[in-house]
């Protein structure tokens, strides 16, 4: 080989090796499955992300110091709740993507989500969630999208679902006007017992797939400690979903009522039990705060009223992110051994494409306040209560009040607690739930108060 030649070849080889080291493979939804670009089934395994309220994503030293925690953990998903579409987000979604680590991100901001206390859905929401969409489509590490998380969370929240529905279906119709990849949009729902079966069918029940999600997804925190598939209620979980036409994950779990926490429900979901149905899991969550949930910290709390830089709530949130203990090291130790192969999608496409979706829930008075054969609502469309049955009468009272709790409970700090419910639970009366989501209001009140 002459020298030009030689040299020319190395060059060659070294943007290959360029291409393999940053591009990130795109994740895309097919059937009930997320494939990545060679057609290798995709699980996820991540964690929860929201290490400022309003946007994690725009401190590339922090998140570079992240990410390589992350990777070391075994992690390739984060989740975020909440950004400022106006940020730089290039910094960070480079640095978690040479990490290997996908986005999935929600679209509503604190002023734009669906309130199940009076649901609407207008231009001005519709624009804030398209413009969390712009922002982020062509960073090939974002995996997937919610237009919502935790909208129902009462027993009477029912009323709100078209609206999740309708949400989804305009920013879909929206992603594919403008060209962009088939991005997979889904909801992050509240593991509450009374809703989840019927939700979880609702939103993917449409003959029309353009008014279904691309994805469901739950926050369930059933499974504490020591426990069973059968013990924790997911035996339920799997049973609901199995036939499911649209990938399900958890997009919270991690019960932390008997520390320490070993993870144990991973092998379930990673495992023969689970891993034919559902796509993965994500921890919540990274930070350490005051809900003790957190996997790594920033150094030691300081006092509840310190104020000074990257200091919230009596946490510090920034710096070198050291792993809480032996949280963060069992976690670790669980996925190390957990690696599905799952299908390959040459194997899976022609079965996928003949999946039908399940039956759309029947209506349930006091229940499922859901008309199955409804049109879905229109940009403008407001909830009309006399269609509600007995969930209805209420409603001109309690709506200043709710909205505040309901906004909320949207943001990082409130996602956990409002789905809690108790270990082996799935069939939980109804007054644990709504017990269990009123602490969690309680909770989230004081935290925004
Ligand atoms: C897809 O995922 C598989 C399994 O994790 C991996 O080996 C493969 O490199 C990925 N494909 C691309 C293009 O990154
Ligand atoms: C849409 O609803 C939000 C409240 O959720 C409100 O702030 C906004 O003004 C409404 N926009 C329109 C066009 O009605
Ligand atoms: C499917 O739903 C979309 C969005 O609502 C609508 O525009 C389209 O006309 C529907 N297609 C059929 C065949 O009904
Ligand atoms: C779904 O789970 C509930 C318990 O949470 C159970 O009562 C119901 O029968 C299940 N439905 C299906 C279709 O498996
Ligand atoms: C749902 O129930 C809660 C608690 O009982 C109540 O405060 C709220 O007003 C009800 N919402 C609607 C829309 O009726």
């Amino acid at each position: 080989m002459s020298f030009s030649l030689m040299r020319w070849a190395s060059l060659v080889m070294l943007g290959m090796q360029a291409s393999q080291v940053f591009a990130i493979s795109q994740i895309s939804a097919v059937g009930a499955k997320f494939f990545n670009s060679s057609g290798d089934q995709f699980y996820i395994k991540g964690i929860a992300y929201q290490l400022s309220d309003n946007d994690p994503l725009v401190n590339e030293a922090q998140c570079k110091l992240d990410a390589a925690l992350m990777k070391e953990l075994g992690a390739n998903t984060i989740r975020v709740y909440h950004v400022d579409p106006d940020g730089d987000h290039d910094g960070c979604m480079s640095a978690f993507s040479d990490a290997g680590i996908y986005l999935f991100v929600d679209l509503e901001t604190f002023n734009s989500a669906i309130d199940q206390s009076a649901p609407h859905w207008n231009s001005t929401m519709l624009n804030a969630y398209t413009k969390v969409l712009d922002t982020f489509h062509g960073y090939d590490n974002l995996a997937g999208v919610f237009v919502g998380n935790e909208v129902l969370t009462m027993t009477n929240g029912s009323w709100a679902a078209p609206y999740v529905k309708a949400a989804a279906r305009d920013v879909k119709a929206y992603r594919d006007s403008k060209g962009y990849r088939q991005i997979p949009v889904g909801y992050a729902a509240a593991d509450i017992a009374d809703l989840r079966p019927m939700l979880q069918d609702y939103l993917a029940c449409s003959t029309n797939s353009s008014e279904d999600l691309d994805f469901f997804s739950l926050n369930a925190y059933e499974w504490c400690g020591d426990n069973t598939f059968t013990g924790s209620g997911y035996s339920e979980l799997q049973k609901n979903a199995t036939g499911y036409s649209i990938p399900i994950f958890f997009s919270e779990t991690g019960c932390n009522t008997s520390p320490p926490r070993t993870f144990e429900d991973q092998s379930a979901i990673f495992g023969s039990d689970m891993a034919d149905t559902w796509s993965g899991a994500i921890i919540y969550e990274w930070i350490e705060e005051a809900n003790n949930y957190g996997l790594i910290s920033y150094g030691p709390s300081v006092a509840a009223t310190a104020t000074g830089t990257n200091i919230v709530g009596g946490y510090t949130r920034g710096g070198t992110p050291t792993p809480v203990s032996p949280d963060f090291s069992n976690l670790k130790s669980v996925w190390a051994t957990l690696n599905p192969t799952g299908v390959a999608l040459s194997a899976y496409s022609a079965s996928a494409s003949k999946i039908t979706p399940l039956a759309c829930p029947a209506e349930t008075s006091g229940i499922w306040n859901v008309n199955p054969t409804a049109a879905l609502p229109t940009v403008g469309q407001t909830a009309d209560a006399s269609g509600t049955g007995s969930s209805g009468t209420t409603t001109g009272g309690s709506t200043g009040t709710a909205s505040g709790a309901s906004s909320t409970a949207t943001s990082s700090k409130g996602a956990a607690p409002v789905g809690i419910v108790t270990p082996g639970s799935a069939g939980a009366t109804s007054a644990v739930v709504i017990y269990g989501v009123l602490v969690g209001f309680t909770g989230l009140m004081a935290w925004w108060l």
